[in-house]
């Protein structure tokens, strides 16, 4: 058993934060979170769902590979089959888990499963024997526990425990419980079940009542939970999970309450935010705790004094220690290749090849001549964009000329590739990027619908780069393109040819509890 005052962070945004629509990532960008994630500090990484699709088997194995320090989890429901693919995607790790789960509640049991609770006990017996046959470390989640039978419960968790399960993850997976009913449904669970010593206690809330966090925080204080899965900025179904950030900053802010020790290297944490936001296309709310834009900014006049005078007036931590720093300027027009590659390694980005290292820094080159003072967010935009390019290039970006005028409608000319060849297109448009969204559309015709448009600075003043989110609906398919440039027009049109792109690639995935 692990110290007992260890809350163990699993972090699950490659798995279930990957779940929410159109935040669906590819390979090189998972692992570039995890090595982020291990950066972090978090104790286990769910990695993906290996049963899903090849794409998701491809990126676990890769991240098995090359991740030494966090535990490398896949999940997979409660078959031989899911289980036998994710001990294959998980062989190469160095720490090996597998998550395997199978819903407890009438409901999905009748509706979802067609099951009898009998054939359900059985079902997650058998999974749990079958996973240990690969590794002794094994969880296992009742879906829909929340909304569970008590006794059922019971029956079907002493029997994963006899089975070898070694982590028992409770899972409020429609958002439905409350922290006092969370927390001691968990303290029942422990005091009824014989073996419930033998495994380590472990929460899994979503967040559709906005309890994520709190129920996660009673399950640990009144159910004696050692484990927190959460998803960094609280990504994941629906309206996410819990919010990783909140969970390790509480805990350490709040140690005389919780008397609890998180590994988490907190520094971290805004990097990690950031990087997540910016490879998903999901930005993060300004008034989000620890990572929101004004989660450390007092506006108000009797604020500012009161801080002046003494720090802990009206802050109870310091932005520097989850990782907030004034934009500091890192590298200029004059850099050259090595501070450029030494910065990337800093940042933690290793680029596949000296080829990709070369084309990012050529970027680079293209930016600082365009502006003076490059930050690292600036850097993991391009190396962002440089990533896509190599990596879903079916449409690729050229150039774009627009006009707009007061009183006329706005024209825009664009020219991209597709599939190597060079289109130019026109149109016109209610607004600059409606031109060239319609401009774009004259050749590609994907009858795609927008749902969403959102523009961001990359970092403060009007010299910042403008990062574009698209979120694009077809055929029930939701996807994410993400484009930055200094001009908004041109990462407008990045976005919609990278959001696009993720429509022409056929990474379609299963959902695990579909
Ligand atoms: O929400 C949920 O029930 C899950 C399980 C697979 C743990 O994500
Ligand atoms: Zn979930």
């Amino acid at each position: 058993m692990p110290d007992s005052n260890k809350l163990i962070i699993f972090d699950t945004t490659l798995r279930d934060g990957e779940q929410s629509p159109g935040a669906s990532m590819t390979r090189e960008e998972k692992l570039r979170i995890a090595r982020q994630l291990e950066r972090l500090k978090v104790d286990v990484i769910e990695a993906g769902f290996a049963a899903s699709s090849p794409g998701d088997f491809d990126a676990i194995r890769a991240i098995a590979s090359t991740i030494k320090e966090s535990i490398i989890c896949s999940l997979s429901r409660a078959n031989e089959r899911d289980i036998a693919r994710a001990a294959e995607a998980l062989e190469p790790a160095a720490r090996k888990r597998i998550h395997t789960f199978i819903a407890t509640s009438p409901l999905h049991m009748e509706k979802k499963l067609r099951m009898s609770p009998d054939q359900v006990y059985e079902q997650a017996r058998l999974a749990v024997r079958y996973a240990r046959k690969f590794t002794d470390d094994v969880e296992f989640s009742p879906e829909d526990g929340s909304r569970s039978d008590l006794d059922f419960l019971c029956r079907v968790l002493e029997g994963v425990i006899d089975e070898g399960a070694t982590t028992i993850n409770f899972a409020d997976t429609v958002g439905y419980g409350v922290p006092e009913m969370i927390g001691h449904t968990l303290k029942t669970l422990r005091e009824r079940i014989p073996n419930s010593d033998k495994a380590v206690w472990s929460v899994h809330c979503h967040n559709d009542l906005g309890m994520a966090v709190a129920n996660s925080l009673a399950a640990v204080m009144i159910g004696g939970a050692r484990q927190i899965e959460c998803t960094i900025n609280g990504l994941g179904e629906r309206a996410g999970n819990t919010a990783l950030e909140e969970i390790v900053m509480a805990v350490k802010t709040r140690r005389d309450h919780f008397k609890l020790d998180v590994g988490i290297d907190t520094a971290q944490i805004v990097p990690t935010s950031k990087l997540v936001s910016q490879i998903t296309g999901f930005a993060v709310q300004p008034n989000k705790a620890v990572v929101g834009a004004n989660a450390f900014a007092h506006a108000s006049g009797i604020h500012q004094d009161g801080i002046l005078k003494a720090r802990d007036t009206y802050e109870i931590m310091r932005a520097e220690d989850v990782g907030w720093s004034a934009n500091k300027i890192v590298l200029g027009k004059l850099s050259g290749r090595n501070a450029f590659k030494q910065r990337l390694e800093e940042l933690g980005i290793a680029l596949a090849s000296e080829a990709e290292v070369n084309a990012a820094f050529a970027r680079f080159k293209e930016l600082a001549d365009r502006k003076s003072d490059i930050f690292d967010e600036d850097i993991m935009a391009l190396v962002s964009d440089e990533q896509n390019a190599h990596e879903h290039e079916f449409y690729k970006f050229v150039s774009l000329s627009q006009h707009s005028e007061t009183g006329e409608k706005p024209s825009a000319k664009v020219v991209f590739a597709a599939d190597g060849k060079e289109v130019k297109c026109e149109g016109q448009g209610n607004g600059p990027v409606d031109a060239i969204v319609n401009a774009i559309e004259s050749h590609t015709a994907s009858g795609a619908e927008l749902l969403l448009f959102s523009v961001n600075a990359i970092t403060t003043g009007t010299q910042s780069q403008g990062e574009v989110t698209m979120r694009l609906s077809k055929s029930g398919r939701i996807v994410n393109g993400v484009g930055a440039d200094l001009d908004i027009v041109v990462a407008s049109a990045k976005a919609y040819l990278s959001a696009l792109n993720k429509l022409q690639s056929k990474n379609e995935k299963l959902n695990p509890q579909l």
